[in-house]
């Protein structure tokens, strides 16, 4: 089983190209399901979870080819409906397939969905659409199966702005008869990007990345070339461990405009954040601590709650972060007291309280975000980290070994 090694690193120093977001080429790549064209993404990362999506389509009879920098995407012989068990259990974004399904079959059928095991992560809301938009949903066999002979457009309120409903809403949607709205939708970047490549698709979408998103159903899509927005998650953690090692790094094609939050947040700790005509460039200082809330777009992203739980074990004095967005996202902090943290968790809020020093560990990399909060802790820790499971953080990260050794930090990959 590969593991990380990571040793205490020097300030970071560089500059590094941002990859293009997983969360935004996902449902990018379950478009393909509703047009029997060709979609082409440019840049897609390479990622356990992209792979586990294109098997996915494969397995519904798309067909998925990549070249050097492009990902071909057919769905001209899609004539399955069901989303098998084995995809589902691993990556909750199966469940994107859905929407698309439903409005080019008339049918989806999928298991409950995985993922992080981070919390529950029910698809009520996902459901609740669906039957808005005319579909007929039944459970049996551990399946939920949605029907419908054609959506209708519908007026939905999302009861929460989910990220992953307001997507799938907003694919079936695009081919319903008649005009749907979508209310409290989730204003994340990735789902005006979404809207892009469907609107170049034929879509008639408006409001996409605000709250009211409304769709136009149109009768047929067609293919169309795209290239997904920069990861703002991996923009994210590559700024903070470079604040955390007191480096001064550039990363190319990280988008000020969808890290607000987190620039913000990094600069109250007495990091240095900078926009630059090529991106961003962080460099760090001293560090204190600060208090953070989770919050749905343009709030700080829960994704990084992790990363950012890490750099704060080691800055001045006390800092509260609270999660507001899912219930089980403390999973580093075993992990993280394992390292001489001292964090305190009360209910959806923990109360870390910086140490001088941390020192290194075996730890294990429960979920994607918390395994990067490791690789980070390991960078700022007396000593040797290796950090276990690394296939959680493969599924979100291309190389984040490669890319922190890139920018002088020692860290390798272990097979
Ligand atoms: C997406 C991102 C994930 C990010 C999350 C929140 C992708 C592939 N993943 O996940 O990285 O952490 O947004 O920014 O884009 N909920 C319900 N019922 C539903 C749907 C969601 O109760 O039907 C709850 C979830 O349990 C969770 C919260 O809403 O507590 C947010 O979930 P959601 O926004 O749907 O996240 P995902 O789309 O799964």
């Amino acid at each position: 089983m590969a593991h990380y090694v990571v040793e205490k690193s020097p300030a970071l120093r560089g500059e590094i190209t941002v990859q293009r977001s997983k969360n935004a080429v996902l449902p990018m790549m379950a478009c393909c399901l509703m047009t029997r064209d060709c979609i082409g993404l440019t840049g897609v990362p390479r990622l356990a979870d992209v792979d586990c999506m294109a098997s996915l389509l494969g397995d519904l009879g798309a067909q998925v080819t990549r070249s050097r920098d492009e990902m071909s995407l057919c769905g001209a012989d899609v004539s399955d409906y069901c989303t098998g068990r084995h995809w589902v259990e691993r990556m909750r974004a199966s469940v994107l397939a859905m929407g698309p399904l439903l409005a080019r079959l008339g049918r989806a059928r999928i298991q409950f969905p995985g993922g992080c095991a981070i919390g529950s992560r029910p698809i009520d809301l996902h459901l609740k659409g669906f039957a808005a938009l005319g579909a007929h949903i039944a459970l049996a066999d551990g399946c939920i199966e949605a029907e419908a002979q054609r959506l209708h457009g519908a007026h939905i309120y999302l009861d929460f702005p989910s990220v992953g409903a307001t997507e799938n809403l907003m694919m079936a949607a695009t081919l319903a008869q008649g005009t749907t709205v979508l209310e409290n939708a989730a204003k994340e970047p990735e789902i005006a990007d979404l809207a892009e490549l469907l609107g170049k698709m034929g879509a008639r979408i408006c409001g996409a990345g605000g709250s009211t998103v409304t769709i136009e159903g149109v009768t047929a899509l067609h293919g169309a070339r795209h290239a997904p927005m920069p990861d703002r998650i991996e923009a994210g953690t590559l700024l903070l461990c470079a604040a955390a090692t007191g480096g001064d790094v550039l990363l190319r094609g990280a988008q000020e405009s969808t890290l607000a939050a987190v620039i913000a947040k990094l600069r109250e700790c007495g990091a240095r954040v900078e926009r630059d005509a090529a991106g961003l460039r962080v460099r760090g200082g001293e560090l204190t601590g600060v208090d953070i809330e989770t919050l749905v777009y343009p709030g700080f992203p829960t994704d990084l709650q992790a990363p950012m739980m890490a750099l704060l074990c080691r800055a001045q004095g006390t800092s509260i972060l609270t999660e507001h967005i899912f219930e089980n996202r403390f999973m580093q902090v075993p992990q993280l007291r394992r390292m001489g943290a001292s964090i305190t968790v009360r209910g959806r809020s923990a109360i870390v309280r910086g140490v001088c020093e941390l020192h290194g560990a075996h730890v294990s990399a429960t979920d994607l975000r918390a395994g990067a909060a490791l690789v980070l802790a390991g960078l700022t820790a007396e000593g040797r980290t290796v950090v276990t499971d690394v296939a959680h953080i493969e599924r979100g990260y291309v190389d984040l070994a490669g890319s922190l050794a890139s920018l002088g930090a020692p860290v390798r990959r272990v097979e």
